[in-house]
């Protein structure tokens, strides 16, 4: 294959055995990025954070652990869906499909979609996208229910992981893209990462889109703002995460969380704010950082859409819907689409 060097020189693969595979940037590709990011986000007059660092292990099991707070519905709801669709999905693909899954999730979605294909012939091929080595954890658990199954991990962002896609090979793909990361985008990068997902895909590839919807703001809140304070741990943990990789001294208990549902622009807004006037130095970023009591860090948008607003987004990015399924409350949905 003629990208075969390119890929080798900025991937290293591990190889674990005859089912399990990783390729994974090396190593100062990933750091450069996170150091030059916060550098830049965070010496501005409204700061910000980029939701993608907040999954480190640490962040990425708090995230699991809020998909299982009573008070997050999306990820029971989306459940819900998958579990309803497990005989209509059927119908729109083969044996000849792979799985590659943007944000490798919960592995009990990843079930409920790997069930239908277990039910088809031949190899049961999973490509889990994901810049946090939590994948890895999870694909050997995966390994040890689905006896068909082989694995390659990608650990990188979603952009790096579907230009790798892109040149692996011709078999065809259904790219899912749960959970309404999506909704985590500006919406112009969203835009233009549909674009690149389209441009990635083949004329015979599906794409799986799960998006929230605008709903009640109490519920909006109350899923962002929980009782037991997990979501205000995972918001607080990207400061440790700083603390720890780009030698800062962020003192946790100078912070809170605030998360708040901007009406207007249909977002759940969240931020770290600042409970002093205080003084920071992130090292690796060459920054010192100044903040006033009150100010916010802006560390995340979660989206949430109507319907008309999701056929306007996939087929203005180049989509055609094949099916839109919701739960009975109509507050989460998925869309099914191939590529216009
Ligand atoms: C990953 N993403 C879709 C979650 C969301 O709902 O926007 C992240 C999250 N942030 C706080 N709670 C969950």
């Amino acid at each position: 294959m003629s990208n075969t060097l390119q890929k080798n020189l900025d991937y290293k693969k591990f190889v674990i055995d005859s089912k399990l595979q990783y390729f994974k940037p090396h190593a100062t590709k990933i750091e450069k990025t996170f150091s030059e990011e916060i550098s830049s986000s965070l010496n501005r007059d409204l700061k910000f954070i980029s939701p993608k660092f907040f999954y480190d292990k640490k962040g990425s099991d708090l995230f699991e652990k809020i998909c299982s707070l009573p008070e997050y519905y999306p990820t029971r709801t989306e459940i819900s869906i998958l579990k309803k669709i497990q005989d209509e999905l059927p119908s729109y693909i083969d044996k000849n499909f792979r799985l590659v899954e943007l944000g490798s999730g919960t592995s009990v979605k990843t079930r409920l979609i790997l069930d239908i294909f277990a039910k088809l012939e031949g190899t049961l091929e999973y490509f889990p996208i994901d810049i946090s080595e939590i994948l890895t954890e999870s694909s050997e658990q995966l390994l040890q229910n689905y006896s068909r199954l082989h694995i390659t991990g990608i650990i990188d962002t979603y952009e790096g992981g579907l230009e790798f896609l892109k040149t692996y090979d011709d078999k065809k793909n259904l790219i899912l893209f749960l959970g309404s990361s999506f909704g985590n985008f500006f919406p112009n990068d969203g835009y233009e990462f549909l674009k690149k997902i389209n441009f990635t895909m083949k004329p015979d590839d599906l794409f799986l889109i799960g998006l929230d919807l605008v709903k009640d703001r109490q519920i909006l809140e109350l899923a962002y703002d929980d009782s037991q304070g997990v979501t205000a741990e995972f918001n607080l943990n990207v400061l440790s995460r700083i603390n720890d990789e780009l030698d800062a001294d962020f003192n946790l208990k100078n912070f809170t969380h605030h998360a708040i549902y901007n009406e207007e622009d249909q977002r759940i807004e969240m931020y770290l704010k600042s409970l002093v006037n205080q003084s920071v130095v992130i090292s690796k970023s060459n920054l010192l950082l100044n903040l006033k009591k009150n100010e916010l860090i802006h560390t995340e948008h979660s989206h949430k859409y109507r319907l008309p607003q999701i056929n306007e987004i996939l087929t203005s990015a180049g989509f055609e819907i094949k099916h839109t399924w919701l739960d009975d409350n109509k507050h989460f949905s998925l869309t099914l689409v191939s590529k216009n």
